[in-house]
């Protein structure tokens, strides 16, 4: 037992070592969302899309037994302290990750898409009401230029703030620091909605709304300010 036991840090030890980041399983079908997201864009922005991400994250921390280790948020955190070869890889592939984690997260299919009391108690207090919120939300998307995300944070404070970035960056970053913790987040990159809306961003937007998982984005209100 004794042996086993001082074995443990070697056996877990190389495991760590050759920990892989994975693509999250989806809480749903591909076809579940219609006919707000299609399926063949669901299918392309998961197995394609953010499988890509995945793999080109796992492909710049080859050779890195230090960073592999590493939780993906503290190294979306501490981009500018990485080795400056893979600063951008990360940067790119680890955001896409990161940032589709959690928008595949948030969607569910129409029919279960209801807002606890609790969440709409909290929106209307901090933005007027859900409707002053979806229209900061849909600002904060429509206005981004080119590709990128509109997020929901929770601030230190407790309030909620609307902020959008650019590509696969996530507010988090080092790079782009916007301080709190997202709990929700649009993807408005093309990518996301142009085989269906093609240039209408702000149709997909709307359309979106009746999608979302209320119940996650209050659980993960809920996380993030320790509830
Ligand atoms: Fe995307």
């Amino acid at each position: 037992m004794k042996q086993f036991l001082l074995l443990l840090p070697i056996i877990f030890g190389g495991f760590f070592a050759n920990a892989q980041h994975e693509q999250i399983k989806l809480k749903y079908s591909y076809g579940d969302l219609e006919p707000f997201v299609d399926s063949t864009t669901m299918r392309i922005h998961y197995s394609a899309h953010h499988a890509t991400y995945v793999k080109n994250l796992n492909k710049a921390l080859e050779g890195h037994a230090d960073l592999k280790n590493m939780p993906l948020i503290m190294l979306l955190k501490n981009i500018n302290s990485l080795p400056q070869s893979i600063q951008m890889a990360v940067r790119n592939n680890g955001g896409g990750v990161y940032n589709h984690n959690l928008f595949f997260d948030v969607l569910t299919p129409a029919s279960n898409s209801v807002m606890p009391n609790e969440l709409q108690k909290i929106l209307t207090a901090q933005f007027g009401s859900v409707d002053l919120f979806k229209a900061e939300m849909e600002k904060a998307a429509s206005s981004r230029f080119g590709s990128g995300w509109a997020w929901l944070l929770v601030q230190p404070n407790g309030k909620l703030t609307v902020v959008s970035t650019a590509n696969q960056d996530a507010p988090f970053m080092d790079v782009s620091f916007t301080e709190g913790h997202p709990i929700f987040n649009i993807d408005v990159w093309e990518h996301a909605y142009y085989l269906k809306y093609q240039n209408k961003r702000a149709d997909y937007l709307k359309r979106l709304w009746n999608v979302v998982d209320w119940k996650q984005v209050y659980q993960n209100y809920l996380s993030a300010t320790g509830e």
